[in-house]
């Protein structure tokens, strides 16, 4: 049985990994801010990505084990209001923490345990809207580079990793209907995590470090 880690499991896209990974047979190892707060059945942890300490101490909970996929998915969008002119800088410190920070910081200190798996794949969760190729209508400074950021990062990382049998795969999970996309957004969340899964499970060596939309659909950078 393979062993997937969500980030932000609380709700959303990362709730409903957890919810199709749970269905599909997985060992499903969910963390949330608030463990309290995660209404499924099966493990959940504490963790939250801007705190390095808790990551670590996670890790040493996790010692010994093998994770086959490891989801970086939480996320936050900041301040919608933040324009030029009026550009919340302690705002953006805190996205750049979530966004960027957290998430490599997970991969760094999991590495190892996803190493040791079977299957040996991360994800990260960014968006279209951190693509430079794509961005046309300007605006979301914060949100928009944080993702951007990650998306580097990840880049570097899936070279770095690569050596030791690691896949690293970026995502635009769609617009997608939760806290976050809104009740307009076009799709819902099990239609996004069904195709991101589709994707993840077809997976190999030569997708190494490229930036999908849900669909399978390659994004430019
Ligand atoms: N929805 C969309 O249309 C869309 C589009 C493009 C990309 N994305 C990306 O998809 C991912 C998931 O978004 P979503 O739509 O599911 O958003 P959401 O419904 O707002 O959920 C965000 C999740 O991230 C968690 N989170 C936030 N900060 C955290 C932290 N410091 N440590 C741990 N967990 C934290 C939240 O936990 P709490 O419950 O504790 O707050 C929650 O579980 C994000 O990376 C987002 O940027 C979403």
């Amino acid at each position: 049985m393979p062993t997937v880690l969500i980030t932000g499991a609380s709700r959303g896209i990362g709730r409903e990994f957890a919810r199709q990974y749970e269905a599909g047979g997985w060992r499903v190892i969910a963390t949330c801010r608030d463990p309290a707060a995660y209404d499924l059945e099966g493990e959940v942890f504490r963790l939250d990505v801007t705190d390095p300490s808790g990551i670590a101490a996670l890790r040493r909970e996790l010692d010994g084990e093998g994770i086959d996929l490891l989801i970086n998915n939480a996320g936050i969008h900041g301040p919608r209001d933040s324009h030029l002119g009026a550009i919340d800088y302690g705002a953006w410190e805190e996205v750049l923490a979530t966004n960027v920070l957290g998430p490599i910081r997970v991969a760094e200190i999991f590495a190892e345990l996803v190493e040791r798996s079977n299957l040996k794949k991360m994800v990260f969760i960014s968006s279209r809207m951190g693509s430079i190729g794509e961005n046309t209508s300007g605006g979301s400074y914060i949100y928009r580079s944080s993702k951007a950021g990650l998306n580097m990062a990840v880049a570097s990382l899936a070279i770095d990793l690569y050596g030791r049998g690691i896949v690293c795969l970026l995502f635009h999970p769609g617009w997608v209907r939760t806290d976050m996309g809104g009740a307009s957004a076009p799709i819902d969340a099990a239609t996004s995590v069904a195709g991101m899964r589709a994707v993840i499970d077809r997976a190999r060596g030569a997708d190494n470090g490229r930036f999908f939309n849900y669909d399978g659909k390659e994004l430019p950078w």
